[in-house]
């Protein structure tokens, strides 16, 4: 009795795991959710202003909008594919009290329009990057910043990058085809 119960838990564990973080990955990204310090870096580093409109694609757990909500008075929209993920996001933004200015949306980002966007922030995968941005950029006001956390875009020479290397910025109205990032 006891080790059929063990045993379902521990199937549960691995469908959770597989959906939660190996198939978002055939979609653009697996996921990995970020430290507290690490959000607030990459809301410092994206120079986030109040009233200011951040989309983040593939937004998880949702905590990068929620503090940019919350910390720095800007408002959010999440794109995300996993229906868990979109879940625990709403919660916690509710929870949070930010829930009127951060929405979650359960979609996939390739499918969708931006054009009101003053900051775009990604945590993707080089490959979901190199389909995605070519997609969007022209639909993007002049003034839209693009953030990237870990992965820099291939070929366009950021305008910004922190010392560690792993945070760049991409100003729409710059950029010429240089890329020494990894
Ligand atoms: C590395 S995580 C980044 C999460 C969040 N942006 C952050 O920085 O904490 C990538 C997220 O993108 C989601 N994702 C992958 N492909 C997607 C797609 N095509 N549309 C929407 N979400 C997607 C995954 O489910 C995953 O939650």
């Amino acid at each position: 009795m006891i080790l059929t119960a063990i045993s379902i838990l521990v199937l549960v564990f691995f469908i959770l795991l597989f959906g939660v973080v190996v198939l978002p990955a055939f979609f653009g990204s697996p996921w990995h959710p970020l430290l507290p310090a690490t959000i607030r870096k990459i809301l410092d580093f994206a120079q986030i202003q109040k009233g200011e409109k951040i989309y983040d694609l593939g937004s998880g757990d949702g905590r990068v909008l929620i503090q940019a909500a919350r910390n720095y008075g800007a408002s959010g929209v999440g794109l995300e594919i996993d229906p868990l993920k979109v879940w625990v996001a709403r919660k916690l933004a509710r929870l949070s009290g930010v829930d009127d200015r951060v929405q979650i949306l359960r979609k996939n980002f390739n499918d969708f329009d931006f054009k009101d966007a003053d900051v775009i922030y990604v945590y993707l995968t080089h490959q979901a990057l190199d389909r995605l941005i070519p997609e969007i950029l022209p639909y993007l006001k002049p003034s839209t910043r693009i953030v990237s956390y870990r992965f820099c875009l291939g070929n366009r020479q950021p305008s910004k990058v922190n010392d560690k290397q792993n945070l760049f910025m991409y100003r729409l109205d710059k950029g010429v085809n240089v890329d020494g990032y990894s």
